[in-house]
């Protein structure tokens, strides 16, 4: 099983870090496409602390504006994530159109109690198979569409609680499979 507390990195992590910096270093944008091909790179995309304290060596940038660039963007994850992903739209136009009891029928149907993040109001929570991560967010830009619900990176719009269902029981059925 996978340690997910490990407090060293393997070599071959390390040196794909080494070889991540040294390809993005001093283009524009580096620092967000150096956290985004390491956390692609982990096999649950996430961005482990260790994994931040090397980055932060390697690129020489201070571990707190690390953080910063984290928990500002949405797409970075500091939670070990499940294989299935379901998002859920909490904007102003999501939510005037039911978004809050898709929410709440997506958290009943996996079982999940989901923890606030209190800065930025998001949601977010991995079943206990770690098959699926439930998540929120602002705005997916998409508000003509509304309610919005992405589910493994596909976004549904003008969500029902019927449709959400048949995707949830289609995300179950993947889950059987050996
Ligand atoms: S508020 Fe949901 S897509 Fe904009």
């Amino acid at each position: 099983m996978e340690n997910l507390s490990s407090h060293s990195l393997s070599g071959t992590t390390k040196n794909f870090i080494d070889k991540v910096v040294s390809e993005e270093n001093g283009r524009a944008g580096a620092l967000l496409a150096i956290l985004q091909r390491v956390q692609e790179s982990h096999a649950r995309k996430f961005l482990p602390r260790e994994t931040l304290e090397y980055i932060s060596q390697r690129a020489s940038v201070p571990l707190s504006r690390l953080f910063s660039v984290v928990t500002f963007y949405a797409l970075f994850n500091l939670e070990p994530q499940g294989r299935n992903t379901v998002c859920v739209c909490r904007g102003t136009a999501c939510h005037t159109r039911g978004s809050s009891r898709l929410l709440e029928q997506v958290m009943m149907d996996l079982g999940l109690r989901a923890k606030e993040d209190g800065e930025s109001d998001k949601l977010t929570a991995t079943t206990d198979d770690g098959e699926t991560t439930l998540r929120t967010v602002a705005c997916f830009g998409q508000c003509a569409l509304a309610p919005v619900v992405e589910v493994n990176h596909v976004i549904f719009g003008h969500m029902n609680e019927r449709s959400l269902q048949r995707e949830l029981e289609a995300l179950s059925k993947r889950e059987a499979r050996p």
